[in-house]
């Protein structure tokens, strides 16, 4: 079925979730981490996109659930029906009642500090890992895990506190600051993140030589590697330098992945309709869509691939660059300041590609009610989630009569 066709049947703007791909991309990665370690668990970060279809072809294909909140832990253990033992508990701020939840399904719960030990030996988790907060690239520290001098004392208190210390884990994540967080000399948190992704294979390579030094110590069975790892076939790379450091150190035990835009980010595109052209003062050619960093608030970091379905453009001519701006009054709703799409006219189709990485999943509903998802499985397209209506603006809200208790 083509985008037009979809787009006449379920309105514009419109997510395109592939989810044969993303297939494809969770069996490439596990065969890629397969090929250089004999014991390999991948769970998938939930939080990266959480459309069913998605979360239900990985739990088919055998993957676990990494959550960071209660409402994936629910999305996973009861509308995905994952085991509790495939289930990863991640993040900083973990409410009582997940960790309850993770006690009586034996879900393994990450901790984020060592004073988090004491509130999962409170609630009866059992199975706990120790994040581990490796610097960035500049030597910054992580606001995440524990400081890498205080985890060996963090794994002597959780043995204390009677915990079974499963796991070491790391998460190299994507934005990287130039300039400590806690420096207020050094103006705007967002002046001083760096958009950059993956990090090249020797840097997850030292990180694991790092998880598996402190394991031998620790006598911890697994280490987790978290996510910021490219699709396969790329990641093969990331793989066999991580394979080969861990042989060097000894490490005999199973490696834990989180990928989750390495499994996602390709697998969704966004079409989005042309609904106004127009030429600026100084002569720049703007067309207006109607859906911008409302849908794809990524585009604030970095601009997305945009394709207009049928290019014009006549033969022998140059049409000049486009500024795609979006529908929302504010001067920073830009998808793309100079893209190279040929003329365009009002109707026109734009997709934005490989959109599939915390988009949708931080898209707003600032902007007009949030569009649907089609998502093509085993060949054929079929609607995962209707566009939004206006009761489902409205569905919380106590003063609406049709509200009820
Ligand atoms: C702890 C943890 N694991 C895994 C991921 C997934 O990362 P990515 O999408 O870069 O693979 C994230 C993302 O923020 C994370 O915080």
């Amino acid at each position: 079925m083509s985008v037009v066709a979809l787009l006449a049947e379920h309105g514009s703007p419109l997510w395109l979730a592939d989810v044969d791909r993303a297939r494809e991309r969770l069996a490439g990665f596990r065969a890629a981490w397969s090929a250089v370690w004999p014991d390999v668990e991948i769970s998938y970060s939930y939080k990266t996109n959480r459309t069913t279809a998605f979360l239900r072809a990985f739990a088919d294909d055998d993957a676990g659930a990494e959550v960071v909140c209660a409402a994936e832990y629910a999305l996973a253990r009861d509308i995905v029906g994952v085991d509790g033992a495939r289930i990863t508990v991640n993040g900083p701020a973990k409410p009582d009642a997940l960790l309850a939840r993770s006690a009586a399904d034996g879900a393994l719960v990450i901790a984020d500090s060592a004073a988090e030990l004491e509130r999962l030996a409170l609630a009866g988790v059992s199975r706990v890992g120790l994040r581990v907060g490796l610097p960035g690239p500049e030597g910054h520290p992580s606001r995440f895990g524990i400081a890498p001098a205080a985890v060996v004392a963090a794994g002597r208190r959780a043995r204390d506190l009677g915990l079974t210390l499963e796991v070491l884990s790391v998460h190299l994540v994507s934005t990287d600051f130039t300039a400590a967080l806690g420096d207020e000399r050094s103006g705007t948190l967002a002046a001083n993140v760096r958009v950059g992704w993956a990090k090249p294979p020797a840097v997850h390579a030292q990180a694991a030589t790092i998880l598996a030094r402190l394991a031998a110590e620790l006598g911890v069975p697994t280490i987790d590697l978290g996510g910021g790892l490219p699709a396969a076939p790329a990641v093969a790379e990331h793989a066999a330098a991580v394979g080969e450091v861990l042989l060097r150190e000894g490490f005999g035990g199973r490696v834990l992945l989180e990928p989750g835009r390495a499994l996602v980010a390709d697998a969704v595109d966004l079409a989005l309709t042309v609904v106004a052209v127009k030429t600026l003062a100084d002569g720049t050619v703007c067309a207006v869509v109607d859906g911008g960093t409302d849908l794809l608030p990524g585009a604030l970091w970095a601009w997305p691939q945009l394709e207009a379905l049928a290019p014009r453009g006549r033969a022998g001519t140059v049409s000049s660059p486009t500024l795609v701006a979006g529908p929302l009054c504010l001067n920073i709703d830009v998808v793309a300041p100079a893209a190279p799409l040929g003329e365009l006219a009002v109707g026109d189709v734009l997709i934005a590609r490989a959109v599939g990485a915390y988009q949708q999943v931080q898209s707003t509903q600032f902007g007009d009610l949030r569009p649907g998802v089609v998502a093509r499985d085993g060949g054929t397209w079929r609607i995962a989630r209707r566009r939004e209506e206006l009761s489902d603006l409205i569905i919380s809200d106590r003063e609406e009569p049709s509200w009820s208790a």
